[in-house]
């Protein structure tokens, strides 16, 4: 029987007074509430074990884990081990394609440096609302093996037109890369869209690669569906997990071999031989040094909780709320940035707002959690742990905030960078 999406309100730690509205999931992921127990097992299996820890700890992770000796991992295997029971099923993807990364930007400089990749062409498309480890990852390989990116700009309403992607790609393309869900609008690219590029890169004997960072928690995903080759992402913001907990797919029978893997990524690490030998496993590729394993402990919490709960659920709230928004910017004094279609929105919203940093600081003395870009967009993120209530107050306060200029009184503190 799958968790009540209801339960989940009181699954995670939620900062601030117990009527505040947190709004921040496309941000940062509030802690679920076993996190600190998984810490604790971090601790006790590095006291108890030392470095015996590395091949055999008790699975605390796998759900109803006995903790038998038949049931236990190692600290090496853990990035496979949560790739298969945790990253798979957020992705409908199959045993021994995903594995866990530290962060995208690992990802996109492991491909960038794969030999088979550039064999294919030598541009990249992308669209210029890519994020930063994707762009700039491109911008700083240009020229080196002929590398070049292929920018597409957006039109002036700001979301990416996927027709202008599909004209950009041609024989000289390489790999396509494309966020699911953009982190400027929270724009979703609908899935038959997602598939028509993969389509077209595969015409050219590309690659289809997909960023699923605000995606993966927040609806079902098939990555055969959507034609992808690799689909990366990250657990810190709607997988409620934290830094340090990236993830790849590569599809089965995607030979890369990464010239920026490392030693964990070959055949026999520990056999140190003269010269690398890339590991069998193409997952196992995509690794780099010594494993981080702290943050894998509590990687998962998040997805646990919302994989009980199941993702169609997830999704179905979330665009609740997010319609309660909608139907009230009709007549509310800010506009909507993001899309409003269903199919193409996410858990994002994005508003325009007068003075967006003073207002959110002043919003946060009213215990509204939102936070705010360019000191001209709010952003609005309802996830799990929102009700139709926190909508409804937040919207209100938000309203007379602007309408009676209120926030213009506040004086915020010096606000520090966010992810
Ligand atoms: C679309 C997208 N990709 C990637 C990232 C994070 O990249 P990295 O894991 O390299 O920090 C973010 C973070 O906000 C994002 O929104």
């Amino acid at each position: 029987m799958s968790t009540p999406i209801a339960d989940l309100r009181d699954a995670f730690v939620r900062p601030g007074p117990a009527d505040a509205v947190e709004l921040r999931a496309f941000t940062h992921g509030l802690m679920p509430k076993r996190v600190p127990t998984m810490m604790q097992r971090f601790a006790e299996d590095w006291s108890q074990r030392g470095v015996d820890a590395w091949n055999q700890v008790p699975n605390h992770w796998q759900p109803g884990a006995t903790n038998g000796a038949e049931d236990e991992v190692g600290w090496w295997t853990l990035p496979m081990v949560l790739g298969d029971a945790f990253i798979a099923p957020l992705l409908g993807a199959p045993h021994g394609t995903c594995i866990m990364q530290p962060h995208v930007h690992w990802t996109m400089q492991c491909l960038l440096s794969a030999p088979e990749v550039i064999e294919r062409g030598n541009e990249v498309v992308l669209v210029d609302s890519a994020f930063p480890s994707v762009k700039h990852s491109v911008h700083r390989w240009e020229a080196l093996n002929g590398l070049a990116p292929a920018v597409v700009d957006r039109p002036a309403h700001g979301h990416v037109d996927v027709e202008r992607v599909i004209d950009r790609i041609g024989a000289d393309t390489t790999m396509v890369v494309l966020s699911h869900v953009g982190f400027t609008t929270g724009q979703r690219i609908p899935d038959n869209k997602l598939r028509a590029v993969a389509d077209a890169a595969h015409t050219h004997n590309a690659l289809f690669v997909i960023d699923g960072y605000h995606s993966a928690c927040t609806f079902p995903i098939q990555v055969d569906t959507l034609g992808a080759d690799v689909y990366m992402g990250g657990l810190l913001k709607e997988g409620c997990g934290s830094s340090g907990n990236g993830f790849v797919y590569l599809r089965e029978g995607l030979d890369l071999r990464p010239r920026l893997t490392g030693w964990f990524g070959n055949a026999e690490p520990f056999a140190f031989h003269d010269t690398p030998t890339p590991h069998p496993e193409v997952r196992r590729r995509f690794l780099g040094g010594t494993t981080a394993v702290a943050s894998l402990y509590h990687a998962v919490e998040g997805v646990r909780l919302l994989l009980d709960a199941g993702l169609d659920a997830v999704h179905a709230h979330t665009q609740r709320l997010s319609q309660i928004v909608i139907d009230r910017a009709a007549n509310a004094p800010f506009t909507m940035q993001s899309p409003r279609d269903p199919d193409q929105r996410s858990t994002l919203l994005v508003l325009q707002v007068p003075e967006a940093h003073r207002l959110c600081e002043y919003l946060k003395t009213q215990d509204i959690y939102t936070d705010s870009r360019k000191n001209r967009f709010l952003r609005m993120a309802p996830f799990v742990w929102n009700t139709e209530a926190d909508m409804h107050r937040a919207l209100d306060v938000l309203t007379e905030a602007i309408t009676t200029k209120a926030y213009r009184d506040f004086e915020p503190e010096t606000v520090g960078p966010v992810t």
